[in-house]
């Protein structure tokens, strides 16, 4: 379970986040919807302690995470893996480096393990062919897909973070991400492993989440299901998701 109280959280003048407060549980399949700069990345960087909040309280699994030590914090962060922003791999490794880097980080497995490891995850994300490629060599789609496995291969986590995951791909791409997303939080609540998801694209946010938390001036202002999202009379979330709005007109 994730919780946030009356979190509150500045960087120098700037208040990005104002008391805001959420209930979440790991089998979730979460949207957070939000306009750039809004502090979306902020929330998923509090979750894993990467930031501590100026005020408020941060509960994972039972535990308050704001005054834990860096040790304590490693082992909450080992409940998630994140695939960060822009998908951000080493340039200079291959995929098969780029996955084995969090293994040979995380785990005390052997060089022929370490291989079988990547080449399992390079196959559940379906890439294994670009296994000896080096980034540069990858379109964007398949950098997301290499940086999902090498998420994976940190842990075996029980959330998924990801962070704009289909953002600055082509429909067809990102369509194929949104696949991936739900494949790997498949089964039913509480077995499967949920995730959060944070963009500002509202059409692939529908397509992979159950649960939408609309960010706007620090503060959620919308919490609930696509059909409420949909039906919402809040004027800024209605203006965010206007494509969906019109897809939705189009399909009556
Ligand atoms: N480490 C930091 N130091 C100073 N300012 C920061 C820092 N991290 C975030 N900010 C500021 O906080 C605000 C929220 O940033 P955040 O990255 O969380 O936004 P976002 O919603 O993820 O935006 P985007 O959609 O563009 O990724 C921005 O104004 C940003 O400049
Ligand atoms: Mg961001």
């Amino acid at each position: 379970m994730i919780a946030f109280q009356d979190v509150t959280i500045s960087f120098g003048e700037k208040t990005v986040l104002r008391e805001l407060s959420f209930q979440a549980e790991f089998h979730e399949k979460i949207a957070i919807l939000g306009g750039s700069g809004e502090g979306k990345t902020t929330i998923l960087k509090l979750i894993l302690g990467l930031l501590r909040p100026d005020r408020g309280r941060i509960i994972i699994d039972n535990q308050d995470i704001t005054t834990m030590s860096e040790a304590e914090l490693r082992k909450i962060r080992m409940n998630f893996s994140i695939v960060f922003q822009e998908g951000a791999l080493f340039d200079s490794l291959n995929v098969y480096e780029n996955v084995a880097f969090c293994l040979r980080e995380h785990t005390s497995l052997k060089e022929n393990e370490i291989e079988q490891e990547v080449r399992r995850l390079l196959k559940r994300v379906d890439i294994e062919d670009a296994i000896y490629l080096m980034p540069e060599e990858l379109s964007g789609g398949m950098q997301r897909r290499v940086a999902i496995a090498r998420s994976l291969a940190a842990c075996e986590p029980k959330m998924i973070l990801y962070d704009e995951p289909t953002t600055g791909l082509d429909p067809l791409t990102a369509e194929n991400i949104c696949s991936l997303i739900n494949e790997l939080s498949e089964g039913s609540p509480p077995d499967r492993k949920g995730f959060i998801a944070v963009t500002h694209k509202v059409t692939d946010a529908a397509k992979v989440a159950e649960r939408f938390l609309f960010v706007k001036d620090g503060k959620i202002e919308f919490d609930g299901n696509l059909e409420e999202m949909i039906r919402t009379d809040n004027g800024t979330l209605k203006r965010f998701i206007n494509e969906l709005l019109i897809l939705g007109d189009s399909h009556v």
